[in-house]
């Protein structure tokens, strides 16, 4: 649907009356190294399954420079400081029996790649998992400790942690097989209409990617950098916990953290990313 009559059908006009939603400009040509040494890719051909748009663009892409920079190098990512406090948890002897997660894994490096393919079907369990959910299997059958709250400090920290060793790995998410049915739940989710502005994410994130809306440039609401450290909020945020926030704007009550709605559009969002490489946990104003 083009802006004309996206606007026709929903209660933005209000939005672009009060001058809300501005002028495209599009992503910018800037190249992603991280520590001078991690060659990212921010930009691929939009996987097949994607009807109307033909690249995808990592979020990096529409930040501005000073916030662009801060992602370049771990010294100056303001979220490696808690990426610091989980490799201090992933060491730290706190299972029922003095178990570590470094006790069975050794390093978080040997947890390269995973990221990547995430979420996706854990035949064991016989549903979709998440990260926040391989970490609480562990963390309840593995260690006899309490799950971490999906949204919690220390599981923020961790995905954060788990995200850092897969950087400059392509998003590689199923979308066939077992997860299917979750997949298409989510694909529909992805074009539901909340709130009283009557706003699906793809009106805002594939019709109006690179226009301004209030003092913020419209991304293509990809996940590949996330966790993402927020400036705003001066830590970091959650899939989840985004998606929540995407959907509270539109004046609209939500899904809930850990939901299996969120857990499918999780997975459809993420498969929207393919092709792109895995940045978290990146910088966001
Ligand atoms: C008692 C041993 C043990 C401990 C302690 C443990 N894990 Fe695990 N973990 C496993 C086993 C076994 C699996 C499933 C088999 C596999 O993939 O390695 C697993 C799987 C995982 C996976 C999915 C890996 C994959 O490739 O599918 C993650 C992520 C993970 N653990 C994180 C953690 C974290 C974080 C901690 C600490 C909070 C932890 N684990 C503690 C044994 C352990
Ligand atoms: C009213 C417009 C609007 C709607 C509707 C909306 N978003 Fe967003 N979203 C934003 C804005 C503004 C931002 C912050 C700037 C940016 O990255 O695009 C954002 C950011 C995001 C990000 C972070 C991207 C990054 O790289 O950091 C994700 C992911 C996201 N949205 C997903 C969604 C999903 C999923 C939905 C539907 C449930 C949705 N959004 C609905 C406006 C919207």
């Amino acid at each position: 649907m083009n802006i004309k009559a996206f606007l026709a059908v929903t209660g933005a006009a209000a939005l672009v009356a009060s001058g809300a939603l501005a002028q495209q400009t599009g992503p910018d040509d800037d190249r992603l190294v991280v520590n001078n040494e991690i060659e990212v890719v921010t930009d691929a051909p939009a996987p097949d399954h994607m009807e109307f748009v033909r690249t995808i663009y990592s979020g990096w892409r529409f930040r501005s420079d000073e916030t662009q920079s801060l992602q370049m190098d771990d010294f100056d990512n303001p979220a490696f400081v808690f990426v610091d406090q989980a490799i201090d948890d992933w060491n730290a002897e706190m299972g029922a029996n003095g178990e570590s997660c470094a006790s069975c894994h050794e390093g978080p490096e040997s947890m390269r790649g995973l990221r990547a393919e995430l979420p996706r079907w854990d035949e064991d369990a016989g549903e979709v998992y998440t990260m926040e959910m391989y970490v609480n299997e562990c963390r309840t059958e593995r260690m006899g400790l309490d799950a971490w709250g999906w949204n919690s400090q220390d599981m923020r920290n961790m995905t954060a942690l788990l995200a850092s060793v897969s950087r400059g790995l392509p998003i590689n998410v199923a979308t066939d097989g077992p997860v299917r049915a979750a997949w298409e739940k989510g694909k529909e989710i992805y074009y539901t209409r909340f709130g009283q502005l009557e706003l699906a994410c793809a009106n805002c994130h594939e019709d109006n990617y690179g226009r301004m809306i209030r003092a913020d440039h419209l991304s293509q609401g990809q996940t590949n950098g996330f966790p993402v450290y927020r400036l705003k909020q001066a830590n970091l945020v959650s899939k989840h916990n985004r998606f929540r926030g995407c959907i509270r704007d539109t004046r609209a009550e939500t899904f809930s953290i850990g939901s299996p709605e969120f857990i499918a559009l999780e997975l459809y969002v993420a498969s929207r990313g393919n092709g792109l490489m895995v940045e978290g946990p990146s910088v966001r104003n």
